[in-house]
């Protein structure tokens, strides 16, 4: 079966190294795979969320097109769209909205940093978050299921957004569609394992509101020298012996090395090679690799008519597919041709079938206990002892509510295989 691999990239500001190694790299690599289907889109509408200047987003959404396939990607072979080109994403997301808890949203790692950044300032927990913000993670939902994608190439801080796609797919497939039918395949998020997180000039994670990121094209190999040149190293002098583990100088370099020359690098800073001289190997090792694509990049931005043509293809493509699938979603939940009898839907409504169980109980050692039975009494999760009952109720809710995703984090052991216990907690779901 081919798989369906897409990603989406944030139209806002300009790309740098850090979106280069944790997305588009990795993307393309993927996209010359063998039995693979690639998507790559300019999420222009979560663009609009976290940028209010029109002209940075216009101009943003064609650099990032002139990245993408000076970077390598293959129009003829892949589909490249603009997200808002698709008016079949935000009608899908509207659907998805209607089946997905506030309380999970309330979760979502962007949404509860805003909240808490509010908070550290004595401002009220909302201010300045917009609706766009909070339901962020189902436009996105909506942009992975629109296509079924199987796989989605993301950095490691954008995992819990897959995951509630998943628990979306989830939800609307247990509501609306037969259990052998799901329309939605439950997409799995690829994150790259070696590095996930590359990290900026100062070591954190590369990031523009950290203002230490490296630029990919912008700028020519003039602002990559710049850059590197501000890398934060010790004040360990040339000759002096120099622990590479941990830099964010070996880290950058590792990003675009190969083993053999990542470990003689680091021997010749254990023998004591200069920082200097060590930034000017990181500099060819970089340059070496986005040169080429530099000139194809300049190349590109000077003909933006020609990547208008090409984005208008694809959105003619990537539509021919989202149509039908949308068509079924709309059919599933009752959105229905008045010429068609009223209860031909693609499923129809099931059967109310029996429902798993929460059952919470005391035990002889004083302690509180919940576990979860399936409709068929059969056990799936059993809790550990709780000194409070009210605790042991506070995880049956958040089970309830959010599902699935808690489990990591849940005091419980799995007495079934994961998808019945998912499947089991999205039915709880239906009663909230
Ligand atoms: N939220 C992603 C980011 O900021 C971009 C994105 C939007 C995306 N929709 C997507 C990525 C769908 C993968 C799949 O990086």
């Amino acid at each position: 079966m081919t798989q369906r691999v897409l990603t989406g990239i944030t139209t806002t500001g300009t790309l740098h190294l850090g979106n280069y190694v944790g997305a588009i790299r990795p993307a393309i690599a993927a996209s010359r795979e063998a039995g693979v289907q690639s998507f790559y889109f300019m999420a222009d509408y979560h663009a609009l969320i976290k940028c209010d200047d029109p002209d940075r987003v216009a101009r943003s959404r064609l650099e990032i097109t002139a990245t993408w396939i000076a970077a390598g990607l293959d129009p003829e072979r892949t589909l490249i769209y603009r997200q808002s080109d698709l008016p079949e994403i935000p009608e899908l997301t509207w659907l998805l909205t209607c089946v997905t808890a506030k309380g999970q949203m309330n979760r979502a790692h962007a949404y509860k940093a805003a909240v808490d950044a509010n908070l550290a300032e004595n401002e009220d927990a909302d201010a300045g978050i917009s609706m766009g913000l909070f339901s962020y993670p189902i436009l996105m939902a909506a942009d992975i299921l629109i296509f079924n994608a199987h796989r989605v190439p993301v950095g490691k801080d954008q995992v819990q957004h897959i995951e509630m796609a998943r628990d979306v797919a989830q939800r609307f497939n247990h509501l609306f569609c037969p259990p052998d039918a799901p329309l939605f395949v439950l997409p799995e998020a690829a994150v790259e394992p070696d590095m996930e997180l590359l990290p900026g000039l100062d070591g954190r994670k590369m990031s523009k509101s950290y203002d230490n990121v490296v630029p990919l094209f912008v700028g020519g190999s003039k602002a990559l020298k710049e850059a590197i040149a501000r890398i934060v190293t010790d004040s360990k002098l040339p000759g002096e012996p120099k622990e590479p583990e941990g830099t964010a100088l070996v880290q950058l370099f590792d990003a675009f090395a190969k083993p053999q020359e990542r470990a003689a690098f680091r021997a010749e800073l254990r023998a004591g090679l200069s920082w200097g001289e060590a930034k000017q190997r990181l500099f060819d090792q970089i340059e070496g690799q986005i040169g080429p694509m530099r000139a194809k990049y300049d190349e590109l931005m000077a003909a933006p008519e020609k990547l208008e043509a090409i984005l208008q293809q694809g959105a003619a493509k990537a539509r021919a597919l989202a149509g039908p699938l949308l068509a079924q979603a709309r059919q599933a939940v009752g959105l229905r041709s008045f010429a068609l009898p009223l209860n031909t839907g693609v499923s129809g409504k099931k059967e109310k079938a029996a429902l798993p169980v929460f059952k919470q109980y005391r035990e002889a050692d004083g302690k509180f206990y919940f576990k979860l039975n399936a409709a068929d009494g059969s056990l799936l999760l059993q809790s550990a002892g709780f000194d409070s009952g009210r605790d042991a109720g506070q995880w049956v809710s958040r089970l309830k509510i959010e599902g699935a995703s808690v489990l990591g984090s849940a005091p419980v052991q799995k007495a079934a295989d994961d998808a019945s216990i998912a499947a089991a907690l999205a039915a709880f779901g239906d009663a909230a």
